[in-house]
Order: C-alpha cells, then sequence, then structure tokens
C-alpha cells in the first residue's frame, strides 16, 4: 500500500496533495466537488467578489458534495478516505479586488458550511485574515516571488502557493516573473529557515503526475493546478474555448494586459494575465499603451468574439501547461490519473 506522503493532509482532510485554483467564473461548484471526490481540495473561483455569483456556485457545491459519494474511497483500496467530499471545499478571492467590496467573503463566513480553506491571491489579505482566522479556517495565499512571503506569513498565511510565470491567467508581469522551477525550491529554503510549519504549494505548469512529482522533488507539500483542471467537463467556461486549449501548444500563450484592458479590468501592477496569444493579443501586445488610450474599437471586436465564440478575438485562459492537455475528460478523472502517475513515478525514484 502507498499514497503521496504529504503534510498536507494534517492540516486539511485530503488523500491527495492537489488542490484546484480558484479561478474566477470558471471554478464553479461543480468543478470543486469533482474534484474533492477524488480526494484534493475543490477552491470555488470567488475571484473579484460578485456576491450573487458565490451565492449559487458555493451552495450548489455543498449540495452536491451531500449527495456525491467519494468515488475514490469506495473503488480504491490505496486511500484511507474517511473524510467527505464536502469537508474538500473552499473558495479563493482576489485580494486587492475585496479593498472594493468583501460582501462575498463576508457571507462565505457566515454560512453555516464553513470552506475547508480560503484562499487569497494578488495584494496583501492583512485586512481580512483576522475574521477568517476567528473561524479556524485555514489560509492560502499565492506568491510570486520570494519577497512577498514574510508579508503573507505575517498576514497568517498557513500555506503559501508559488506560482510560476508559466502560470495561466493572472500572476506576475513577464519582466518580473519567475519560472516554477527555482521559485519553489528557493521559496522551500526560506520556510525552512524562517517558518518551518509553513506548508508550500507549486503553481504554474503543473498538468500530469510528473509535475505534481517534480513539485514534490522541488519541496513543495502539493500542487496547485489551473489549467488541467480548465480543461475539464465541469468547467464553467464554453467548450469551444476549452478546445482551443486542447489545439494548442504550450509556445502558443503570452502574458500581456491586452485582455484586462479589453475587459476594463483595473489590474495593479505588477501583475498581468497568462492566455492563449490569438489575433487579439498579437495585434495589441506592441500597443498597450495606445490600447489603454482608445480601447473602443479593439472592444467592440473583443466583445463580438465573446458573444460569437470566435476564439481568434476572444481570449482562452490558459498557461504553458495548455501543450500537456489533450481532452476533456471529468475532472474527478484528472485528479485520480495525475495521482496515481506521481505515485507510481515516486515509488520508481526510491
Ligand atoms: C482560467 C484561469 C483562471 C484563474 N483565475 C484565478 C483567480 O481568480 N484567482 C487566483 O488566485 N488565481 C487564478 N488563476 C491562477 C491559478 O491560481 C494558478 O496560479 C494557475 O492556474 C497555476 O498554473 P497552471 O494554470 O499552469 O496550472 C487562474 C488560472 C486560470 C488558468
Amino acid at each position: 500500500m502507498s499514497v503521496i506522503t504529504s503534510r498536507l493532509y494534517q492540516t486539511l482532510p485530503l488523500t491527495t496533495p492537489l488542490v484546484l485554483a480558484p479561478m474566477a467564473g470558471a471554478a464553479g461548484g461543480a468543478l470543486a466537488v469533482a474534484c474533492a471526490r477524488a480526494g484534493a481540495l475543490g477552491l470555488i473561483g470567488g475571484g473579484y467578489g460578485d456576491l450573487e455569483w458565490v451565492k449559487v456556485e458555493y451552495a450548489k457545491a455543498f449540495a452536491l458534495a451531500t449527495e456525491s459519494i467519494d468515488t475514490v474511497a469506495a473503488v480504491s483500496s490505496l486511500t484511507n478516505t474517511t473524510s467527505p467530499t464536502r469537508t474538500r471545499l473552499g473558495i479563493g478571492f482576489i485580494t486587492w479586488r475585496l479593498d472594493t467590496d468583501a460582501s462575498a467573503l463576508d457571507w462565505v463566513l457566515d454560512q453555516a458550511h464553513k470552506p475547508a480553506a480560503m484562499m487569497f491571491s494578488f495584494g496583501n489579505p492583512a485586512r481580512y485574515t483576522q475574521r477568517v482566522q476567528q473561524h479556524h479556517i485555514p489560509i492560502i495565499c499565492q506568491a510570486q516571488r520570494v519577497d512577498q512571503v514574510s508579508q503573507l506569513i505575517d498576514a497568517g498565511a498557513q500555506i503559501i502557493v508559488a506560482q510560476g510565470g508559466e502560470a495561466g491567467g493572472h500572476g506576475m508581469r513577464s519582466d518580473q516573473a519567475r519560472g516554477t522551477f527555482t521559485l519553489v525550491p528557493e521559496i522551500a529554503d526560506w520556510l525552512a529557515k524562517h517558518s518551518p510549519n509553513t506548508l508550500l504549494l507549486a503553481a504554474g505548469g503543473i498538468a500530469d503526475g510528473r509535475g505534481l512529482a517534480a513539485a514534490m522533488m522541488l519541496g513543495a507539500d502539493g500542487g496547485l493546478v489551473g489549467s488541467r483542471l480548465w480543461v475539464t467537463q465541469e468547467c464553467l467556461a464554453p467548450v469551444a474555448a476549452l478546445q482551443q486549449a486542447v489545439n494548442a501548444k504550450g509556445d502558443d500563450t503570452a502574458r500581456s494586459s491586452v485582455f484586462d484592458v479589453l475587459r476594463h479590468l483595473e489590474w495593479p501592477e505588477p501583475y498581468d494575465f497568462r492566455a492563449l496569444r490569438n489575433d487579439t493579443h498579437r495585434q495589441w501586445e506592441q500597443k498597450i499603451h495606445q490600447l489603454r488610450q482608445h480601447p473602443e474599437a479593439a472592444r467592440k471586436n473583443y466583445l463580438e468574439g465573446v458573444a460569437q465564440q470566435d476564439f481568434t478575438r476572444a481570449h482562452v485562459t490558459v498557461g504553458e501547461a495548455t501543450g500537456l492537455i489533450h481532452d476533456i475528460p471529468s475532472a474527478t478523472a484528472v485528479i485520480e490519473s495525475m495521482t496515481h502517475q506521481a505515485r507510481a513515478l515516486q515509488i520508481r525514484a526510491k
């Protein structure tokens, strides 16, 4: 009998050291439950703090989880699962946006079903963490550089996510982004020295068991996965967008602010956004200043693309891991397959 050993299980009732990234608008209740069912932590994408969306998806998650059986526990004797799926559901928020409206966070904290964990990304969460700690909810914070980590620990992070620039969606802008392969061990060393009880997840480019095993070899306690779990049956994004990701290579993505400007998203420095480098991206990537000054025509073209599901014009949010994604399975199957592959690689390495 062998399971992937991880310190993560001391804090969270998981049977695999994997976490669904809280992808805004895409990681709804169904995706979170599909991951939790397979033993991972399912973080709902609370994103920009849209209260109505969070109410619907959070309620959906707990309703689905209550009906669900734990398939891993049911079919596998390799696990020692005793926790029900609903103890593996959490939520994440974009920190800087909470400064405008934290009503969704407060609503979640008022619910009878408390989240298993709450994640904060992109900014200093110190204003919000005390109210989360009062409920004894573990806090996960995403960092992109080593020099952000001490502030996040001071704010109450029990788990740090080290996000490399390969990641899909928002992250550190390209001229300051770090690669996952060096960021993870450097933060692991920093934590070992300064805060040994703080756990570490790797993020950015983990799309199969090789990535998970490698992340753990680099010193992470597990992996946080976005792109691979975005391209699944439970994702809320249109299937036509997922198909674009299946067809793309890792070479086909790029980081910039193009799609933030087109979507009226006022992201602060120093963050930008990785997506497929489609026609819209190519047209504006060297002319961001011009786009900011006169966005009207480009916005019209982009919005038409969204309405028509024309992804040469509309954005497709995936990271470099897109080149490792060749199908659109259920998220439960993805988690199970990553876990089995990582476990086999670890056994072989012993
Ligand atoms: C479609 C998509 C949406 C994302 N939205 C968020 C978000 O709302 N909040 C957040 O903290 N991270 C978000 N991320 C970034 C993830 O937290 C994570 O760092 C990243 O997906 C990891 O890299 P990977 O995409 O290679 O797995 C998003 C990622 C993707 C692919």
